[in-house]
């Protein structure tokens, strides 16, 4: 029997086996949530009745309530936290900062309420339990109204102003701002969206009950610490509505910056991933074998298109098993690792959590006498069906299940395996209807306290990223680990990037993909992506490069898609789509500097590469719902199109001023403009002031775009791309003198320059003259290039090597009127 067709036989059954085993499920999961979590008797609702008295402590103030108690602490001038009781305390998965310096408190008793406060932000509690907050000036952020607790279950009430943004909440197929979706509620209960979601499916995979405000009087973050299945409605107010646990929240005042520096100060920020991560990483459920695997690596090698990962799915497993690798299909994997790896290409694997239920399975085996998997209150193993069949899935709220899970890692790792991808860890499951997951009252150890699956379910996925993590930094402590995990919670950052799921193909699939993107970086999840061209389905050539196109700027550049449609590469979609993805793929490499720059700074600060039009700008309400374009960094400013047959868009134009990274047109920003978008082009500008850094193997281009007044800045970070040796961090300041431009370089760090030569290109100048060092040199006009689409203006050269200072002497061009702003568009162009 050939093996397609043996392949297609076990297809079928599987398929008979997964039906049957999903009915036996979904009856023994309904019977299980009947038996030990029928929805308790409704209890009345109450509130915390009237203030009895006031202690401060050393950190805030503690209230007493006639049926409640209050703890406000201030953990920096900006950032308190509330703490509610009673109710049951978190573990804390989400935090890792616990200690913070003391703050500069007062304490007032005011006919408003009890006021307590640091110099940067008022907390007033009112007799009632109501809570305002207010800025340095009294200018009003958030006020809540008294919390109400049914039986154990806590609810807030915020009101809302009228103009007032929501932003966050992890992951959403919603719009960026999430009170303009027709139906603002959302579940904190992560779901696998099953093969396919639309814009407005809600939950997705990796809920986090996070949220930024941002209105006329200033914008805020609210982090709530509490893991339990949660409702959010967001209308004239926010309410967060929580299943159980106790009502503790984090409130940070502060510009959008500055809140997600603070909220991931309290979460953890992202470690610096491998430099290749910023590459290109092709995937495709449907890898069959490994010469399958290796056509689609020539295919690049042949086509000349860059590559840096390619993803296993689920197909290269024995028979779906975790850690497992069908020794039939990919015989020789560790050769053909290192093969992949002399191309440059990482071969990422995908990891389920389920482990099948089958005693000749050691992993199961050991899982059952270790007592690690996840058990019914009954004591039985809850057995699930997922790829494999029934299945046990590891507690891992508890250590031990973490430490055995990680050494599980080491048999890929030691066959050259270099990333991991964790799937199906929301946790879900097959099941005919109702909840695909484990029964709600399964048991979790939760670090030795106890609790529910309740509780456990939307940290589950963060647990399993913290066991990869570690696993990957144990076993192999000079390189760092590469993890992609679908599900998580506040503070996956610190261990995994992600991806925004089954996204459906579909003009509204690629629609969506932005907001989501913002919605995550505001949430604290740097590192995200979509599958180019969508999940499921055939996209049409126009809608796979525009997909690329939004890609090529996004921080996880992956195409990917499901096991019943036509492989999906650049040369599937002719002559022209290749060259176009060539273009973009190539303009992707040329700036990893940047992105690991990003990445630097996302380590540091925790900003998202990835930011919203009102980042540096959020008094500018005109901004503020715009989520049809973004900045990659400060210095990038994109605007995708998300719409079939579209040849142009209309563009808000922040302040400043903004070069046409194509053809350095020059916009006066505080504008709108309807921007010509020809099928071939993004359209892409550079923000005045910036350094660009772009290499081309050893040759660095540092792209000077000069501030339109004053200063400027830019930042180079380089080291070995992977592993914790040496660094270095390349600044370069731009001012503008009464002559010119003067140029200024510094470094900081042990790591070798890694470039063998550098080059300046002056954008925006007429340039007369240019010393270095003291020495006048020679430059170079901008040199014409054929015209392809996505490549650089050039702009006056200066071959730079290592320099301290330079000085420009010239004209700086003016901003083109804008009635004139119209690229050029002569492509060379066979059309679709
Ligand atoms: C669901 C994931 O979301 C998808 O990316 C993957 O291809 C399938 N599971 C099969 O593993």
């Amino acid at each position: 029997m050939n093996i397609l067709k043996q392949i297609s036989l076990k297809l079928r059954f599987i398929r008979l086996e997964r039906f049957i085993a999903s009915l036996i499920y979904t009856f023994q999961r309904d019977w299980a949530d009947r038996q030990y979590h029928s929805s308790q008797k409704v209890q009345p609702l109450t509130t915390p009745g009237r203030l009895l008295t006031v202690e401060k402590t050393s950190q805030g103030a503690q209230f007493s309530f006639e049926k409640a108690q209050v703890e406000i602490e201030f953990l920096s001038p900006e950032l308190v936290r509330v703490n509610w009781q009673p109710g049951l305390a978190p573990v804390p998965y989400g935090i890792v900062q616990q200690d913070w310096p003391e703050v500069d408190l007062q304490l007032q008793d005011t006919e408003q309420g009890k006021i307590i406060r640091s110099d940067r932000l008022k907390v007033i509690v009112k007799p009632e339990g109501g809570i305002e907050f207010q800025d340095a000036n009294g200018r009003v952020l958030r006020q809540e109204l008294p919390p109400q607790r049914r039986g154990e279950a806590w609810q807030q009430e915020a009101l809302l102003r009228s103009p007032e943004q929501i932003y966050g909440l992890g992951e959403r197929a919603a719009p960026f701002n999430l009170r303009a979706s027709q139906n603002p509620r959302y579940q904190m209960w992560h779901y696998d969206a099953g093969g396919k979601y639309g814009p407005g499916s809600d939950p997705l995979y990796l809920c986090i009950p996070v949220y930024m405000g941002l209105h006329d009087n200033g914008s805020y973050l609210v982090f709530y610490e509490n893991s339990f299945s949660a409702t959010f409605t967001l209308g004239d107010s926010a309410i967060a509505a929580f299943a159980g646990g106790a009502l503790r929240y984090y409130m940070i005042a502060a510009e959008p910056a500055k809140a997600i520096a603070l909220y991931t100060q309290l979460t953890g920020r992202p470690p610096l991933p491998p430099r290749w991560a910023f590459g290109y990483h092709q995937s495709r459920w449907g890898y069959e074998t490994e010469e399958a695997v290796r056509e689609t690596a020539q295919g690049f090698q042949k086509h000349n298109l860059p590559l840096s990962a390619i993803h296993l799915d689920i197909d290269c497993k024995d028979n779906f098993r975790s850690f497992t690798i069908d020794p039939d299909r990919f015989p020789k994997l560790r050769e053909f690792n290192q093969e992949m790896a002399e191309e440059g290409v990482n071969m990422v694997a995908i990891v389920n959590p389920g482990v099948k239920r089958d005693r000749r399975s050691q992993l199961y085996r050991e899982g059952v006498s270790q007592d690690i998997f996840c058990k019914l209150p009954n004591g039985n193993i809850v057995h699930a069906p997922v790829w494999p069949g029934m299945s046990a899935f590891p507690d891992f709220t508890h250590p031990l299940a973490r430490h055995w899970w990680s050494r599980q890692y080491e048999y890929l790792l030691d066959m050259g395996i270099a990333g991991f991808w964790h799937d199906m860890n929301d946790p879900g499951v097959f099941a005919l209807w109702g909840d695909a997951t484990l029964p709600k009252a399964t048991q979790h150890f939760m670090e030795g306290r106890g609790g529910i699956h309740l509780e456990a379910h939307n940290i589950y996925g963060l647990q399993q990223a913290r066991a990869g993590y570690e696993a990957l930094r144990d076993s192999r402590p000079s390189r760092r680990p590469f993890i992609v995990s679908r599900s998580g919670w506040a503070g996956l950052q610190r261990y995994a990037w992600t991806w925004t799921g089954d996204i459906e193909t579909s003009w509204g699939g690629l629609g969506q993909t932005l907001p989501t993107v913002l919605g995550m970086g505001l949430s604290g999840i740097p590192y995200t992506g979509p599958d180019i061209g969508g999940f499921k389905g055939n996209p049409s050539a126009e809608l796979y490069l525009r997909w690329f196109q939004l890609s090529t700027f996004l921080p996880f550049c992956r195409t990917h898609s499901a096991n019943n449609v036509k492989p999906r590469t650049p040369w599937g979609y002719g002559l022209h789509v290749l060259d176009c993805v060539r273009s973009l793929l190539q303009l992707r490499y040329q700036l990893i500097p940047y992105f690991y720059t990003l990445a630097w700074e996302a380590t540091h600060q925790g900003y998202p590469p990835v930011r919203p039009l009102f980042w540096s700008e959020p008094e500018n309400s005109e901004l503020w719902g715009m989520d049809d374009a973004f900045f990659l960094g400060d210095g990038l400013l994109v605007y995708p199109i998300v719409k079939d047959k579209v040849r142009s868009r209309l563009a808000v134009f922040p302040q400043g001023q903004w070069y046409k990274f194509t053809d350095d047109t020059i916009i006066e920003g505080s504008q709108r403009l309807r921007l010509e978008v020809p099928l071939e082009e993004i359209p892409l500008f550079v923000k005045a002031g910036t350094v660009l850094p772009m290499e081309q193997g050893e040759h660095l281009t540092l792209h000077l775009y000069p501030p339109t007044e004053g200063n400027s800045r830019g930042f180079l970070y380089s080291d070995a791309g992977d592993g914790y040796g040496e660094s270095r961090l390349d600044q370069i300041h731009l001012e503008r003198t009464p002559e010119g431009l003067a140029i200024a370089w510094e470094s900081q760090g042990d790591y070798p320059f890694p470039y063998s030569s550098v080059e300046l290109q002056i954008h925006g100048m007429a340039v007369q003259q240019v010393w270095m060092d003291g020495t006048e040199v020679e430059f170079q006009q901008p040199q014409e290039q054929p015209r392809t689409a996505m490549r650089i203006a050039p702009g006056v050269s200066i071959s730079g090597d290592k320099f301290k200072r330079v000085q420009i002497q010239g004209e700086f061009r003016q901003p083109d009127p804008s009635s004139s702003f119209n690229p050029r568009q002569s492509y060379p162009t066979n059309g679709l």
